[in-house]
């Protein structure tokens, strides 16, 4: 019942405070991205998360929402470009080591996913590894939430921009969605006092 209330205060900050968000909210925030679902537990993306206001003013630069440096920190989700057998041949290891089982015995399903995925244009690969991002995005604005750190996602910024300044083509991953994190300026923000627009409960949800 709690994380209903969290969920009806969080809202799409659009003005932040000074004030900084603590290391130990921060590193709760990501501990919660890292443990989110992905599709086959290969966790297709890597979160950069980002303080100096700096870059983020060059990253922002052009783009309608001044949250991505008015705020404490941006959190940029940034996907695989595509998925390889390298990715798969780390999984495997992973999950050798973490649950005791010998790599061999891991045999049909690094088969099986390696010729899965090896199977798939680049284009498919890259555009799953975006969905799994997503499913992280939205694991981050819940867990925000419930440290009352305010958040904003965003798809109003230059991915161009974000791929080159953060060097990202060079580690085969490209920008696909950001995360501003802070505490609201109610004074500022007229969307602090508004309340939530969503559809009834029954309209979204079909029971079989
Ligand atoms: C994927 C995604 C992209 C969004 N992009 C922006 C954005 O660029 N700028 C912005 O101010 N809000 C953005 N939003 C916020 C939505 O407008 C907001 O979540 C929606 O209106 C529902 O309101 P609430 O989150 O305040 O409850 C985005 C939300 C999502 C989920």
């Amino acid at each position: 019942m709690d994380l209903l209330k969290d969920l009806q205060w969080r809202y799409a900050t659009k003005a932040y405070t000074d004030k900084k968000v603590s290391g130990e909210k921060l590193d709760f925030i990501l501990e919660a991205i890292n443990l989110t679902a992905s599709s086959c537990g290969l966790q297709p993306y890597r979160v950069f998360a980002i303080e100096n206001k700096e870059i983020r003013a060059k990253l922002g630069e052009g783009s309608f929402n001044k949250q991505i440096t008015q705020a404490s920190h941006l959190l940029v989700f940034a996907a695989y470009n595509n998925v390889t057998t390298e990715h798969i041949e780390k999984l495997i290891k992973l999950v050798a080591k973490n649950r005791g089982v010998a790599e061999a015995d891991l045999k049909d399903l690094f088969t099986k996913l390696d010729g899965y995925f090896n199977s798939r244009s680049v284009e498919s690969n890259r555009h799953w590894s975006d969905k799994q991002a997503y499913i992280a995005l939205g694991t981050a604005l819940i867990a925000a939430a419930n440290v009352k750190v305010d958040a904003t996602p965003m798809e109003g910024f230059d991915p161009a921009v974000f791929d080159e300044l953060l060097g990202l083509k060079d580690k085969d991953l490209h920008t696909t969605v950001i995360l501003s994190l802070g505490f609201r300026d109610e004074t500022a923000d007229f969307l602090a006092a508004a309340p939530k627009v969503r559809i009834p409960v029954h309209e979204m949800v079909t029971m079989i």
